[in-house]
């Protein structure tokens, strides 16, 4: 979504607001804006497009200027254009402000402000939001109460940054379901949706609370509830380094990401899984330990990518803890009123652990008594703050907006969990020691797959013009094919859609013909025979296959068009390692048909809204 930057201090703002746009731009970018505070006039440059189109059009400014915020928008209301871009400013233009989130009661405020004779000259509910300030100013005549009545009458969400002509050496930000993080600097400081535009002024940050708003001076700060009363937020320190932010030599960072699997993914597992003898400590969980071990029922709620994470953990956690789970869409499960339990154990999958649907349902399971896991990469993310007990993915930051490598630490951290609970209900030394040395071998064989990510390339060549696609694995392969059609969907926009390979006789074989390229994941494991019956139907009607195989088979190189091999392993680790060659397909098709890989149209990083 959208992501929003403000800086306060004795350096030239713009500069820094512009940095942090760029770092941020992955979350959003439909259109950027900035608005500085000089000399008592607000300077305002904003357009649709990129960070990169706003820089042409900067209003050159020969007063220095130590205060600003700045914008990149993903729209949710109104379309991307340069009036309905960030910063916007109240009917007077003394006040500005960027959000990020959703007004839900703005036609309600947009009316209340006509009838003051007050006018908005966009489509957006941010406007109204300013412009309400604004009105409050009037009244009130103190800036800050004026934003705390207004943010008090505010149905939906907010990260929001505000500054003015009426106090330039006053920034105002404050948060309800969208993040905002205070980077403490020496006599500065920098507010921004993410981590990623601070960590160049400081390490040193607060994570700003639910209904929580900080009031920034060059003197200080401090911090208090919307409805004015005071917090003690606690100083924390940004874990990243600036490297893992950057390209580093990569086209793209997608293909950074995919190739940092090898690391990312033993992260996840170093200093929890011990390989000598296969017992699992997860430090997150051990609080909820109790609870864990007398869970009737776990359900895995997630969206998108981390969703079909959760199906892979559904048949781990079942397989090796014998623990019926339920995977439910964030978006359902919190609308249906499911029936959870206080014996229950929900866990919430994300990346960004900053998903609005995913926060809604973890909301809604902890109201209804249940224990609540996340398990998040985005350190001191909503999520992660708000369960009970949680797993980070230690898969460090990922910008690509198409999730890799944080898929594959989902896969490694629920895999672990699996364990963890199966040791808890009596899984065998023997087991629990075989899956550990199998799980210590695959960043080796990620790293042989990603050696060979010319082989892909090639086939990707071909398949580059194709209009649609099919996945097809069977078991734990299912959701594998899921996500190998998402990855597709997403950056090449090249229709594909992912099935369970039996269902294809239900209907989907019906689309083959010589134009379609069918990826069947076909590694030697329990089903192989059964995934080659599909290919033969495949074959049959013309279709053009493309099979993931398990190393040393030859048998499928005489039926497929194209093979991908991978090293075998045990087939619950399986996924891991066939996802990978997937990704790069998708890379590769995205990148031949030249599309902008790392930030795919209409698309958002982190979805804080519903
Ligand atoms: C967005 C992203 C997807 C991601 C999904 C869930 O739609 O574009 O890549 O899988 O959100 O995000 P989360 O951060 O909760 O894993």
């Amino acid at each position: 979504m959208c992501g929003i930057v403000g800086y306060i201090g004795p350096q030239e703002a713009v500069p820094i607001l512009l940095t942090g746009l760029h770092r941020m731009e992955y979350r959003g970018y439909d259109s950027a804006g900035l608005c500085s505070v000089s000399n008592g006039q607000l300077i305002i440059s904003k357009r649709a497009g990129r960070v990169a189109d706003l820089e042409k059009v900067l209003e050159p400014n020969e007063h220095s200027v130590k205060l600003g915020i700045g914008h990149t928008r993903w729209a949710t209301h109104g379309l991307p254009n340069d009036v309905n871009a960030h910063p916007h400013t109240d009917a007077s233009g003394r006040i500005a402000l960027v959000h990020n989130g959703i007004i839900e009661n703005y036609l309600a405020i947009r009316k209340q402000l006509e009838n003051a004779g007050l006018q908005c000259k966009s489509d957006t509910d941010s406007e109204v939001l300013a412009v309400f300030i604004g009105m409050l100013y009037d009244k009130l005549g103190d800036l800050e109460l004026a934003v705390q009545t207004a943010l008090q009458e505010v149905d939906g969400t907010f990260g929001l940054v505000v500054v003015s002509t009426v106090d330039p050496d006053l920034l105002i930000a404050a948060r309800r379901g969208s993040p905002l993080i205070l980077g403490i600097g020496k006599d500065e400081y920098i507010v921004a949706s993410d981590a990623s535009a601070i960590i160049s002024h400081t390490r040193q940050v607060i994570y700003l609370a639910e209904n929580e708003m900080a009031v920034v001076r060059r003197s200080g700060y401090t911090t208090k509830t919307i409805a004015n009363v005071a917090t003690h937020s606690e100083i924390e320190e940004i874990a990243f380094e600036l490297s893992q932010i950057e390209r580093g030599g990569f086209a793209h960072f997608m293909l950074k990401e995919i190739h940092e699997q090898p690391s990312t993914f033993h992260d996840g597992y170093r200093g929890r899984l011990n390989i000598e003898d296969g017992k699992v400590r997860l430090g997150g969980l051990s609080k909820m330990q109790d609870r864990i071990r007398e869970a009737k029922r776990i359900i895995i709620t997630a969206c998108g990518t981390s969703w079909h994470a959760a199906l892979v953990g559904e048949y781990l956690i079942e397989q090796l803890a014998r623990i019926p789970v339920e995977v439910e869409y964030a978006s359902e499960f919190r609308y249906r009123d499911p029936i959870v339990n206080p014996d229950d154990v929900v866990i919430a999958i994300s990346q960004s652990g900053e998903t609005a649907d995913t926060l809604a349902a973890v909301r809604e399971a902890r109201r209804k008594g249940a224990t609540v896991l996340g398990m998040v990469n985005v350190v001191g993310s909503t999520i992660a703050r708000e369960t009970d007990a949680g797993v980070y993915l230690h898969a460090g930051p990922e910008i690509g907006v198409a999730s890799t490598k944080a898929f594959t630490s989902q896969l490694c951290v629920l895999t672990q969990f699996a364990m963890y609970v199966g040791q808890m209900h009596g899984m065998s030394p023997e087991l629990s020691r075989t899956i550990a040395q199998h799980i210590d071998a695959l960043p080796g064989q990620i790293q042989e797959i990603l050696d060979r990510a010319d082989e892909m390339r090639t086939i990707a060549k071909q398949y580059a013009r194709s209009t649609n696609a099919l996945y097809l694995g069977r078991g734990v392969h299912f959701p594998v094919a899921l996500e190998g059609a998402l990855k597709l969907k997403e950056i090449s926009y090249v229709h594909a859609e992912g099935y369970p390979a039996a269902e294809m006789k239900h209907g989907p074989i019906a689309l083959i013909d010589e134009n379609m390229p069918v990826v069947f994941i076909a590694t030697k494991e329990e089903l192989y025979d059964k995934v080659l019956s599909g290919i033969e139907e495949v074959r049959a009607r013309r279709g053009k296959v493309i099979a993931i195989a398990t190393e040393g088979d030859e048998h499928i190189k005489t039926v497929a068009d194209h093979v991908f091999t991978i090293p075998s392993t045990l087939s619950i680790l399986s996924p891991v390692l066939a996802s990978i060659p997937l990704q790069l397909l998708a890379y590769y098709v995205a990148v031949e048909r030249g599309c902008n890989v790392d930030m795919p149209r209409n698309l958002a990083k982190s979805v804080t809204v519903e």
